[in-house]
């Protein structure tokens, strides 16, 4: 009997030991949990973090996009409005380093009353006479029949009144075989060259190279040079001038500005160019 006493005893004891241990090791794996839960938690709200983060990144790439897409938008303003500017040049008035008034009205320059257009000078794209002028085709015409008498050729203007968008092409075809530097030597760009006045025009003779060097120093070149101011032109690229026309010597090229003025320019044979007369340049500002 007392021995069953003594084993249930150690049974209970056993029990209770047992029971304890349990309870120890229940209590032992919640501190263990808890860390497990904050690093969950952590890595939750890391997670969130780098996901807000790759958001805000986003976000920032977007808006640098955005920023980019606006800096592209705003040069292609700043080209179309540079080229806007150098349409609508607002009227204004000056005097040229000779003392001749500068006058700019709807975008064209004259000085002392003359239209200029050279590469400092350009003209509105829209400036369009269509043809050349009255007084200039009547002045041409004298001039050719007084040189058909004479001599028994035919002399004609073969290229007039040249449209800005007709300059544009002739230019750019020049730029595609020459480059621009070598172009730039003796075509006008678009909305610079005298052709597109109205009061300009290019001369071939029969029998003679036409609007081209070939033609330089020919007979009718001599003819024209000596007699075209009597009719109220002017030889507008003399040779030797290149640095102050901006242009190569084209002794075929010319341009009407009066008899008056012609008389004064022609100089006895030795050409004085608008430029020099003036006091103005011929340059391109790029
Ligand atoms: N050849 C002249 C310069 C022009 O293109 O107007
Ligand atoms: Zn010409």
């Amino acid at each position: 009997m007392k021995k069953k006493a003594v084993y249930l005893i150690i049974i209970i004891i056993g029990a209770l030991l047992i029971f304890s241990c349990y309870k120890l090791l229940h209590k032992t794996s919640e501190p263990v949990n808890v860390p497990d839960n904050t690093t969950t938690r952590t890595t939750t709200s890391t997670t969130s973090s780098t996901t807000t983060t790759t958001s805000t990144t986003t976000k920032t790439e977007v808006e640098r996009t955005v920023t980019t897409t606006k800096t592209t938008k705003t040069t292609t303003k700043k080209t179309t409005t540079t080229t806007t500017t150098t349409k609508a040049v607002p009227d204004s008035t000056g005097t040229t380093s000779k003392g001749y008034k500068i006058e700019v009205k709807n975008g064209i320059t004259y000085v002392d009353g003359y239209l200029i257009a050279n590469k400092s000078y350009g003209l509105p794209k829209s400036y369009n006479p269509g043809s050349l002028t009255s007084e200039t085709k009547k002045a041409a015409n004298e001039m050719f029949e007084d040189y058909i008498e004479e001599n028994n050729k035919k002399m004609w203007a073969q290229s007039g009144f040249r449209s800005y968008e007709t300059q544009k092409s002739i230019y750019e075809r020049y730029v595609k075989r020459d480059g621009q530097a070598g172009a730039d030597r003796y075509s006008a760009r678009p909305g610079n060259s005298e052709h597109q006045t109205g009061l300009a025009f290019d001369v071939c003779v029969t029998g003679y190279a036409c609007i081209s060097s070939g033609f330089n120093d020919t007979a009718p070149a001599k003819w024209l040079s000596a007699n075209a101011y009597k009719y109220g032109f002017i030889l507008r690229y003399p040779k030797g001038k290149e640095s102050i026309t901006g242009y190569k010597h084209e002794s075929w090229h010319f341009r009407y500005v009066g008899k008056d003025l012609a008389q004064k320019l022609y100089n006895d044979g030795d050409w004085i160019t608008m430029e020099e007369y003036f006091g103005i340049d011929s340059k391109y500002s790029s």
